[in-house]
Formats: structure tokens, sequence, C-alpha cells
């Protein structure tokens, strides 16, 4: 019986390495509540010594909201031979109640390392990987996996092995190890998933926006969509899909200043150093500006700008009214008073 959490159609928040640090969990988690999970990156499990039980702590974060806790999975990223039994017991014992392995990693070193995606062409070694995880880790267990390394002729397969370890969900990237992030995810994947699978499908890949998340669920059946670069887009998005609220430019405009504000406040409550402060805004404003008609414009200007003042120059310009200052939001005010 899987034991997945999450109600059907349910939106997940994707882990993005070098972007969905604790810091950032804490304001999106403070913005925009809707979203029903969020995961931290990948910790890669250690060889040839295990980790210390604080490094594993500080990978996801320390002094992390309880109420955001319960919603979070932590991600690991093995390779045969590392320590796992002793670093999925650690998570355990730090109280996590949802680990995902990650198969999905594409990266050459990582590969090279037989990790990530490559265990999805060495189905023995991941049958073995699987069941050190299911025997010590009695919470939710998830993998997020592509459709294959090369290609996809053992997709089926290693659909059917997850769910035989007594995995209790799927997330699936729908592209192969090999295609990167070529072309568009094929949603027939997801089709071909739901159809094989005896536990719950979670669809992944180019789910742009709230039209396309309805339309995916029509065509795939999937249980729930996790959504990495889209969220990136439009962080709000969960909110968008929960409250049917219309999208306009002029919503993004005002989402965009809160979300910006709050994001630098937060790490301003880190005594982050303020070039860091700066550098962490552009990370995240890679897509952000794609539907504005001077997009590509807009984004250089906040890539080019040295202050946090000229970064919101730049996005008050897109406001077409007034707006009366930085809108700061109270949750946010609590959050720094609660973790200082
Ligand atoms: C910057 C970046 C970092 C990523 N890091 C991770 C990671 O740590 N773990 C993981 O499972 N996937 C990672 N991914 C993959 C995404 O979670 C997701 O599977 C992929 O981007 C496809 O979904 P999308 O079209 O919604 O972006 C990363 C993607 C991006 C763009």
């Amino acid at each position: 019986m899987s034991k997945f959490p999450l109600p059907s159609n349910s939106l997940m928040f994707a882990p993005m390495e070098g972007i969905t640090d604790d810091t950032y969990r804490k304001v999106i988690g403070a913005l925009y509540p809707e979203w029903d999970s969020f995961s931290c990156d990948f910790l890669r499990v250690p060889n040839p010594n295990p980790y210390p039980l604080k490094h594993v702590r500080k990978h996801f974060g320390e002094h992390f909201p309880e109420e955001l806790k319960a919603k979070s999975i932590y991600q690991i990223l093995t390779s045969p031979g590392a320590f796992l039994k002793e670093t999925v017991e650690q998570v355990r014992d730090l109280g996590f109640h949802w680990i995902d392995l990650n198969l999905g990693c594409p990266s050459k070193t990582v590969c090279k390392h037989r990790g990530g995606s490559y265990l999805l062409s060495e189905l023995p070694e991941l049958k073995s990987i699987l069941g050190t995880i299911r025997d010590h880790f009695p919470g939710v267990f998830t993998c997020k996996i592509r459709v294959g390394y090369k290609d996809d002729h053992n997709f089926e397969d290693i659909i059917r092995l997850i769910q035989d370890c007594g995995v209790d969900a799927v997330i699936i990237h729908a592209r192969t190890r090999d295609e990167l992030y070529k072309g568009v995810a094929k949603w027939d994947y997801i089709k071909q998933a739901v159809k094989v699978a005896t536990i719950p499908v979670v669809g992944n890949g180019d789910i742009w926006t709230t039209k396309d998340i309805e339309r995916y669920y029509d065509y795939t059946g999937c249980h729930s969509i996790m959504l990495a670069r889209p969220a990136l887009k439009t962080p709000w998005m969960a909110r968008l899909v929960k409250s049917n609220e219309e999208d306009s430019l002029e919503l993004r405009s005002q989402e965009i200043l809160r979300y910006f504000s709050a994001f630098y406040q937060e790490t301003g409550a880190q005594e982050i150093e303020e070039a860091s402060r700066i550098r962490r805004l552009k990370s995240v404003s890679r897509y952000i500006f794609d539907d504005f008609n001077e997009g590509n414009q807009v984004k250089s200007s906040f890539l080019r700008s040295k202050t946090f003042e000229d970064q919101m120059k730049v996005v008050q310009g897109l406001l077409q009214e007034e707006t009366p200052g930085y809108l700061i939001d109270d949750k946010i005010l609590n959050l720094q008073k609660s973790h200082p």
C-alpha cells in the first residue's frame, strides 16, 4: 500500500540545486503556502566515510519552521557502495518523514560515479539501492526519475522495479538522460506510466501555465504535478491554481516585487553579505520576466543592477501604476522574528 501523503491534483515545488536552499524554501513557504510540498536539492551520499549528523541536518537547513518541515522532502543521490544505510538512518533520526531518491541527475560527474540517472541503466544495482532505503526508512519514499538513460527502452521496467521495491510514488521528468533539456518533455510518457503504475505518478517537465496544468491532468491522468523552472517563472502558481485567480501582467509585476522584496529581507535576516544577496535575486530571475513584451531587456537590466534599489527600480518599471513602496508581507516579518 502506497503511503504517498498528498491528495490528488497536488502541486509540488521541485528540488533545484543552487536555488532551493533553506533560505529560499522559507521565503516560498511563507509567501505561497498553497504549494503542497517542497524539496531540498540532493545530498550526495558519501564515500568513503559517512557524514557527521550535523552535516546532514545543515544540508536541509537548520531552524526550519516545523509547519514547513512537515511539507518537506529530503532528497538524496547515491552511487553503489556509498554509505547509504547510514545516511538514510541519519535522515530518519533527524525526524524527516519523506525521502526522495534522485534518479534523474544528468551531470557527467554524477553519472561517471554511477549515480543519478545512470542507475536507470543498471537495474540490479538500482534494486539493491531501493531495497536498502526501503528497509531503513519507514516513512514516505519516492523516486524522481527520467524515462531512461540513453533511451526509453526500459522505461516500464524501471517503473515496475520501483513499485515492486515498495516505493510510494514515482516522479517522472519526461525526458531521457541523454536528452538533457532538449526539446519539450513528452506528456505521452506520463500517460504510459499511469497505465503501468500501481503507485501514484507525479508528472514533471515543461508544464508552464495554469492551462497547461489543466490539460496535463486531462491528458495524462497523473496523480500530481511537480514544477521546477515554471515554479521559478511563477512562484505563485499554486495560488493561481487553487484560487482560480486570473494571471495577468499586472498581478505578475506586483508578485515579482513582493517576491524579490521578501527574498531580499530573508537573506538580510540571515546576515548574508550584500553582494551575495543581490546575486541570489539574480539567480532566480531567469524566467520571471519572460511574459513581458520587453522581457529580455528587463532581464538584462535586472542582471546588470548592482544594488537592490536598482533591481527594484527595474521591477517598479513593470508596474503601470504607482505602487506604495515595497509590498512586504506580514508573514515574512513574522518569519524573521522567529528565526533570528
Ligand atoms: C537549476 C536546476 C537545478 C536542478 N536541481 C535538481 C536537483 O537537485 N534534484 C532533482 O531531482 N532535480 C533537479 N533539477 C531538475 C528539476 O527538478 C526538474 O526535474 C526539471 O527541471 C524538469 O522540470 P521543469 O520543466 O518543471 O523545469 C534541477 C533543475 C534545474 C533547472
